[in-house]
This record gives C-alpha cells, sequence and structure tokens, in this order.
C-alpha cells in the first residue's frame, strides 16, 4: 500500500523509472545524546550476558551429567541461545551510544565452580542463585527499565530481554521442584535453607550498594537510553521480596523473608574498613 497520490496512474511506468528500493521509512529523529554513563551500562551489559549464557550452558551440563528430563536440558539450552540475543542486541545499543572498544571479559567469571559435593547440591546451588533469585528480580527490574526506554535500538533489546526473563525465572522454579522431589530434596532444601542468606547479602551488594539510596535521580536522556537510578534497584529488589521471594519459596516451605532480614541485618562487608 502507497500513500502517493499519483501511484495509481502509471504504476508501470513508475515501476521503470523509480529504483527499486524499500519504501523509505519516515524520518528518523535524531537519537538523544549518549552519555559516557549510556554507554558505560550497555558495555556492563554485553559482559553480563555474555556471563548468563556461559552460566546456564555450564549448568545445563552439569543437568545432561545428572540425566535431568530433557524438557528441562531443552529449556536450559534455549536461554543460553537467549542470552547470546541479548548479548547482540545489547552490543547494538553500546554501538549506537558512539561505545567503542570494550574490555575484555573477566574469563574466570564466566563459568560455574563445582566442588567435592554431588552434582545435584552444585546445580542447587548455582539454580537457585542465579535463577530463583537474579533472573526473578530480573522481571521487575527490566520492566521498569524499558518503561521509561523510547530509544528505539535500545527499546528493541530491552522488549526482547523482558520477554525471555519470564521464561528464564520460571525455568529457575522449575529445576529447584525438580530437585525437591530427587532423593536428594532433604539435603538440597537444608543447602537452600543454609545458604539463602549469603545468596540475598550478595544480591543486595550488586542492587543494594552503600549510599545508592540516595543515588535516586538521574537525567531524562540516560532514562530513554534504558537507564534508570541506582536507588530504583534497591526499591525494586526490596520489593520482590514480598511478592515473589517469600511466596514462592513458601511453596516448599523455605522462609525467604527471614533469610533477608538476616542478610540485610549483617554487616555489609564491601563497607566495611579495610
Ligand atoms: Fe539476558
Ligand atoms: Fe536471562
Amino acid at each position: 500500500m502507497t500513500d502517493a497520490p499519483d501511484a495509481k496512474h502509471d504504476s508501470t511506468a513508475a515501476a521503470e523509472q523509480a529504483p527499486r528500493e524499500p519504501p523509505s521509512p519516515a524520518p528518523r529523529a535524531p537519537l538523544p545524546p549518549a552519555s559516557d554513563a549510556v554507554r558505560a551500562e550497555w558495555g556492563r551489559r554485553i559482559e553480563a550476558e555474555y556471563r548468563s549464557a556461559a552460566i546456564t550452558q555450564h549448568l545445563t551440563l552439569w543437568l545432561i551429567q545428572m540425566g535431568a528430563s530433557p524438557d528441562l536440558i531443552d529449556d536450559g539450552l534455549r536461554i543460553v541461545k537467549d542470552e547470546l540475543a541479548h548479548a547482540r542486541l545489547s552490543h547494538r545499543v553500546h554501538a549506537r551510544a558512539g561505545g567503542g572498544a570494550l574490555p575484555a571479559l573477566r574469563r574466570e567469571t564466566l563459568g560455574l565452580k563445582g566442588g567435592d559435593e554431588p552434582l545435584e547440591m552444585a546445580v542447587a546451588r548455582a539454580g537457585v542463585e542465579v535463577f530463583c533469585l537474579g533472573e526473578t528480580v530480573a522481571v521487575p527490574l527490566f520492566k521498569v527499565l524499558r518503561e521509561g526506554c523510547t530509544v528505539p535500538v535500545a527499546r528493541r533489546a530491552l522488549d526482547r530481554i523482558l520477554r525471555d526473563e519470564v521464561r528464564h525465572r520460571d525455568f529457575g522454579w522449575t529445576l529447584l521442584r525438580y530437585l525437591l522431589e530427587l532423593p536428594c530434596a532433604p539435603a538440597v532444601r537444608q543447602l537452600v535453607e543454609r545458604e539463602l542468606h549469603a545468596m540475598f547479602a550478595r544480591l543486595r551488594r550488586s542492587y543494594m550498594p552503600p549510599g545508592g539510596a540516595k543515588r535516586a535521580t538521574i537525567s531524562d536522556d540516560d532514562r530513554v537510553w534504558g537507564l534508570m537510578p541506582v536507588a530504583r534497584y534497591g526499591e525494586i529488589l526490596e520489593r520482590a521480596i514480598e511478592r515473589d521471594y517469600a511466596p514462592r519459596f513458601g511453596e516448599h516451605g523455605i522462609d525467604a523473608a527471614a533469610a533477608w532480614r538476616r542478610a540485610a541485618s549483617a554487616p555489609d562487608r564491601a563497607a566495611a574498613p579495610t
């Protein structure tokens, strides 16, 4: 369909004369200026997506070694591909924002470390921390990031990421349920009850850094590129305790609210004098 006024008069002649180009899109509005903060944040996101891909690949290998159900393994493999798509989309945003060369990936962070414990325990530890905790809060975080984002290339990235994170979150809770149905379920439960507060403490250090609550504003230009103030991360995490973690862990008789209180009252090692 075209809205050119004379298109129907002589379409054959027009087709012969006109170069065969796709219809030109509406003129693109100039992009808002991208700050160093925008470039740094999208650069960081690229690395985070690579890390998510590597960790999920590793976790999925462990699931194969455990003889887990093919459905669960398929879900894991699909997530690896999602994370690589997120990395590609994030890289596009970084480039459009004028970002240049990126620092080398910290390879030692791109994978999981198994210990002397049975594989099921290593899977439980990684599954709970990365998926039940990390991917669950990622859903409301990306929802808010996306709400204020209007730069098309960034919005496209956040649209895809938000859509996928819902499935990644669900993978974590499906995995926990699966582990709690195995013969090793009592040991899995003990591990989660013993370590959940430390996992929350690490999540707090990521999303609620010292002084972060005071950093409550950013510029409109940064906002439209898909950033939000540090303080919002902490608020969203706190809300997730009540909305997501407490009920979801509660289904398995695990008290997430108590683990969170313990994490919140522990001295912050990051802020301790050295
Ligand atoms: Fe991702
Ligand atoms: Fe994800």
